[in-house]
C-alpha cells in the first residue's frame, strides 16, 4: 500500500514536470532554498530575467548578515526550482557609491534590444539611506559581470525602493518605479532608449508610501504591486490598478488576507508566467539577514483582482505556464497526547477551534501514527506566535534528535501561518514529538500537514 502510494506520487510528479526526473521539483515557501552546489541561495530583493528558456535571478547577497553591499548575485535555472549560482553580476568598487560602505538593493535587469545589452537598475544608497539614488550598470551577458555607470537622483528627486517595468510595445519602452520625496510620493518615470537614464515622469501616486514595487501587465491592464513602509517587518502588501501607466491608478487593496501580513513577506517581483504570474517575496529576518527566506506563491484573479494563493508545497510547469498546489495529510495537534505543562487551548483561528499551547519549557505534544513513505518528506507546521519576536519549536521523529524550526511571529495569537520542515519519515507509522528539549516557549501548534514531496 505504501509502496503503491509512493509509486503513484512519483508518477504524478513526473507527469506534472513533463518528464523531468524527481530531485527538487517543488517550491516550498519559507524553506532554506539551496543551489545546485548545496549552498543557501542568496538572492534577496531579487528580480528575474528570462533569456530564451533560461531564467536568471539577480539578487542581494546577504551572507554577511549586513545591509551593506557585498554583491549582486546571479543564478540560472530552466525550471525556477533548480538554481545554479553563476559569477556575481556586480561587486563593490572602492570609493564609489557602490563600495562596501554603501547600499545596493533590489537589482532588476532588463534587456535592451536596440543595443543588445543587459541593463541593471538598483537602489543605490549611503548606509543611512540619505543618498536616495538609483544606480545603473550594463553587461553583454545576463550575469555580466556588469560595468557600473553611475548613481544619481532621477530628475533630481529622491529614489529609494524601486523596480523596473518593460512594456510590450515595439520598442519595449521601460520605466523605473520608485518611492520618492521621503517615500511619500510614488513615481513612474520613463527611461531613454538606451535604458541609461530617465526622461519623463509619467505618473505620481501621491501620499502612498509604497515600497518594493513591481508592475505586472495582464490582458492589457497594469497591476502595480508593493508593500507599505514598515522597515523589515511585514505588512499587508497592496495592488493598484490602471489601464495606462500614466493613470488613473486605483486606490490600494490587499493582495492577501490582511492579518497574515502577506504571509509574512514583502513583494519583490511578479514573474510574468502563465495567465496569472508568480508572486515573489522576501521573508526578511533583520537580526540574521542572510537567513531571510523566499515566499513565492501562485496568484489568482478569479475574484477579478489579484490574490495570493497560499501553498505549503507547489510545482510550476514552466513550459505549460501552469501550477499545482500539492495536498497532504492533516494531523490536528489537539489529537496528540500532551506532556508536561502543555495545554489544550481553544482558539477561533485554529482549525477545529483548538490547538496546543505552552509547548517548550517541558511542555510537549506527541502525534502518533503519522504515515510516512520511508524517505524525506516536507511537513508544514501551522502555528501562532502573538509576540513581536520569532519563536522556534523542536521536532523529534521516532525518538531521534531534535530538529529546530523557526517560527516567525504571526502578528496575533489567532493568526495562523505555517513553516516547512523536511523530515525523514519511516514507511508506515511515525511518532513526532514537538517542544521537547527546548527551554524557551514554542508557538501554539494548530496542526501539521504531511506532504509526499521532498
Ligand atoms: C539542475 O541543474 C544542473 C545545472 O544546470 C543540472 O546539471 C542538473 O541536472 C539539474 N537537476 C535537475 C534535477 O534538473
Ligand atoms: C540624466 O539626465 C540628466 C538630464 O539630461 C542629466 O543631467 C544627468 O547627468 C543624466 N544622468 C546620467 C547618469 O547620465
Ligand atoms: C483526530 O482524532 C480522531 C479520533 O481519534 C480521528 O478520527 C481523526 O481522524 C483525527 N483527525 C486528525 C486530523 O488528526
Ligand atoms: C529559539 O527561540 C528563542 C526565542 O523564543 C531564542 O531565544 C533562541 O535563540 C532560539 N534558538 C535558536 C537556536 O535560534
Amino acid at each position: 500500500m505504501a509502496f503503491l502510494g509512493s509509486l503513484l506520487a512519483l508518477l504524478t510528479s513526473t507527469s506534472l514536470l513533463g518528464g523531468a526526473v524527481q530531485a527538487a521539483s517543488v517550491i516550498v515557501p519559507g524553506a532554506a532554498w539551496t543551489d545546485t552546489s548545496g549552498n543557501v541561495i542568496q538572492a534577496h530583493g531579487a528580480g528575474i530575467l528570462k533569456v530564451g528558456s533560461t531564467f536568471y535571478m539577480h539578487g542581494e547577497d546577504k551572507t554577511h548578515n549586513s545591509g551593506l553591499f557585498r554583491a549582486v548575485t546571479c543564478y540560472s535555472s530552466s525550471d525556477l526550482v533548480n538554481w545554479s549560482r553563476q559569477n556575481d553580476a556586480l561587486t563593490p568598487i572602492a570609493n564609489t557609491p557602490i563600495s562596501t560602505a554603501n547600499i545596493v538593493e533590489r537589482p532588476k535587469v532588463i534587456f535592451n534590444q536596440r543595443n543588445s545589452e543587459y541593463v541593471m537598475w538598483f537602489h543605490s544608497d549611503s548606509s543611512n539611506y540619505g543618498a536616495a539614488q538609483v544606480g545603473v550598470a550594463t553587461a553583454k551577458s545576463p550575469c555580466g559581470p556588469y560595468s557600473y555607470k553611475a548613481s544619481w537622483r532621477p530628475l533630481g528627486a529622491e529614489s529609494r525602493d524601486m523596480g523596473l517595468f518593460q512594456d510590450d510595445d515595439s520598442v519595449q519602452t521601460a520605466y523605473v518605479l520608485y518611492a520618492s520625496d521621503n517615500n511619500q510620493n510614488f513615481k513612474i518615470t520613463r527611461l531613454d532608449a538606451n535604458y541609461y537614464n530617465v526622461t519623463t515622469q509619467v505618473a505620481v501616486i501621491p501620499s502612498s508610501t509604497i515600497e518594493s514595487p513591481g508592475i505586472y501587465k495582464r490582458n492589457g491592464v497594469y497591476w502595480l504591486f508593493g508593500s507599505m513602509t514598515t522597515g523589515w517587518n511585514p505588512n499587508p502588501n497592496k495592488y493598484w490598478r490602471s489601464n495606462a501607466l500614466s493613470g488613473t491608478w486605483s486606490s490600494s487593496s490587499d493582495i492577501a488576507p490582511q492579518a497574515t501580513r502577506t504571509y509574512f513577506s514583502q513583494h519583490t517581483y511578479t514573474l510574468p508566467l502563465g495567465s496569472n504570474g508568480v508572486y515573489m517575496g522576501d521573508r526578511w529576518r533583520p537580526q540574521q539577514l542572510g537567513g531571510s527566506r523566499y515566499i513565492w506563491l501562485p496568484m489568482s484573479y478569479s475574484s477579478g483582482s489579484p490574490q495570493l494563493v497560499w501553498a505549503d508545497v507547489w510545482s510550476i510547469n514552466v513550459g505549460a505556464g501552469t501550477y499545482t498546489v500539492h495536498t497532504g495529510t492533516t494531523y490536528e495537534a489537539e489529537n496528540g497526547s500532551r506532556g508536561g505543562a502543555s495545554t489544550l487551548m481553544d482558539n477561533s483561528g485554529f482549525s477545529g477551534g483548538r490547538g496546543i499551547g505552552y509547548l517548550g519549557n517541558g511542555g510537549t505534544v506527541t502525534i502518533n501514527n503519522v504515515q510516512g513513505l520511508g524517505r524525506d518528506q516536507w511537513v508544514s507546521l501551522y502555528y501562532a506566535v502573538g509576540d513581536s519576536t520569532w519563536r522556534n519549536v523542536t521536532v523529534s521523529v521516532n525518538g531521534g534528535g531534535n530538529v529546530l524550526v523557526d517560527q516567525p511571529n504571526t502578528g496575533s495569537g489567532n493568526t495562523i501561518l505555517s513553516v516547512p520542515v523536511k523530515l525523514n519519515l519511516r514507511n508506515g507509522a511515525n511518532t513526532l514529538v514537538f517542544g521537547g528539549g527546548q527551554s524557551n516557549y514554542a508557538g501554539d501548534l494548530d496542526k501539521i500537514i504531511v506532504y509526499t514531496q521532498a
